[in-house]
């Protein structure tokens, strides 16, 4: 899945260009840099490829989470509703910047949909912090529909979905503010990076300003400017920048290989894999292609599979193990450990996670096994890989 896949000359040159003049800083400096300005460029990138009216380039990820936060007004005791099948990150975003976590189910699209996020809502949730998993789109129409019926403010984490559309509109594009990853596996890299997009100029301005310490950004002394809110350092080096831009530039190439090799394997898996299930995304023209998700039967099945195909060289993740996508694992956030005190220390938790049933997720994520697509991947490739998901799968479905 990962930008890595395509990667070479034209990032060599990108960089070079940022050490060739010593501008390593995205900001100022305008005599150093020689007019070359890559996180700029990054983000104009970003903008052609989702339509975005505002794109801001952060360090990561996660950094572009907890600024989508802060810009949509989400702090100290809000309550907001999260999937218990995402990165950690999202959950580590609301904590930290003081909202109150509270689980609502995912389903078979591997997304919250409007119907658990209502059975979730309590008279203080504010937000719902919508995760776009495996580089699909949750079910829009829906979400959108209740959060303007209930009031509530949505924020979109499309870390793993950059490339995937709904109805035509990038997701990240349909709350107050979306981020997304351009860590190392993702369909575009900086090697680490994050960028928020919105709609809204205001939200705009507070997301780079918090992402920077306050600083407005107006002018050429960095010391002069004005701070018209507290933030803190999120920001995006040039030499990060360089790298982003270039998989910008290539990133609708590297989605239609991976939309054509996962369909490939799909058309082959379903017509040879009875009983194998698919998910079923509200928007299939839209996939990004990053992920060929798969059911089986049961979890124990899923489980074996996923061994299986290890062994015989065409790895999946299992999510519903691994210690950092789904909510079995992670004993240190239903613990509450963390080196300080954050809001849900002194608030309490909105609900017992040691206690949480999520039947839905379990049933979801326990049977899903997910083959990251790669854009570089030969026919031949595709036919060999195809043979061997069809051997093992037969076994189990
Ligand atoms: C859904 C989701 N959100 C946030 C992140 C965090 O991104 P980063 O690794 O760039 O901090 C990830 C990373 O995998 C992710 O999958």
């Amino acid at each position: 899945m990962p930008g890595m896949d395509w990667f070479g000359d034209e990032e060599r040159r990108e960089v070079n260009e940022v050490l060739e003049t010593g501008c390593l800083f995205r900001y100022n400096h305008d005599a150093l840099r020689q007019g070359r300005w890559k996180a700029r460029e990054f983000e104009a990138e970003v903008r052609r490829f989702t339509g975005a009216p505002f794109a801001h380039a952060v360090s990561s990820g996660s950094t572009a989470v907890a600024a989508a936060m802060a810009a949509s007004g989400l702090g100290f005791g809000d309550e907001v509703i999260v999937p218990p099948f995402t990165y950690i990150a999202t959950i580590e975003g609301v904590l930290l910047g003081g909202g109150l976590p509270v689980f609502a189910e995912v389903d078979d699209n591997l997304c919250l949909t409007a119907e658990s996020i209502e059975k979730a809502l309590t008279p203080n949730t504010k937000a719902v912090m919508l995760v776009h998993m495996c580089g699909a789109a949750a079910d829009m129409d829906a979400i959108l529909a209740l959060c303007a019926r209930r009031n509530l403010v949505l924020v979109e984490d499309a870390g793993q979905a950059l490339g995937a559309f709904y109805k035509g509109r990038s997701v990240g594009l349909f709350g107050v503010a979306g981020a997304y990853s351009f860590d190392f596996f993702k369909i575009a890299t900086a090697g680490e990076g994050g960028v928020c997009v919105t709609h809204r100029e205001d939200v705009y301005h507070l997301l780079h300003q918090f992402s920077d310490h306050g600083h407005d950004h107006i002018g050429d002394n960095r010391g002069m400017e004005q701070h018209p809110i507290l933030g803190t350092n999120f920001r995006l080096s040039e030499l990060h920048a360089a790298v982003g831009l270039v998989q910008m530039r290539r990133i609708d190439q590297v989605r239609d290989r991976k939309r054509s090799a996962k369909q490939a394997l799909k058309d082959r898996l379903r017509a040879e894999v009875p009983g194998l299930g698919f998910r079923p995304m509200p928007d299939a023209e839209g996939d990004s292609g990053t992920f060929l998700n798969l059911f089986l039967p049961d979890a124990a099945s899923a489980s074996r599979a996923a061994a299986e195909l290890g062994s015989r060289g065409a790895g999946v993740n299992y999510w519903y193990t691994n210690m950092y996508h789904f909510i079995n694992q992670w004993d240190h956030l239903k613990n509450l450990r963390s080196p300080f005190k954050m809001a849900i220390h002194h608030l309490g938790a909105p609900q017992d996670y040691n206690a949480l049933e999520l039947p839905q997720s379990q049933h979801s994520i326990g049977r899903l096994i997910s083959l990251g697509v790669r854009a570089n991947w030969t026919e031949a490739q595709i036919d060999e890989l195809g043979a061997t998901l069809v051997d093992v799968l037969r076994k189990y479905c």
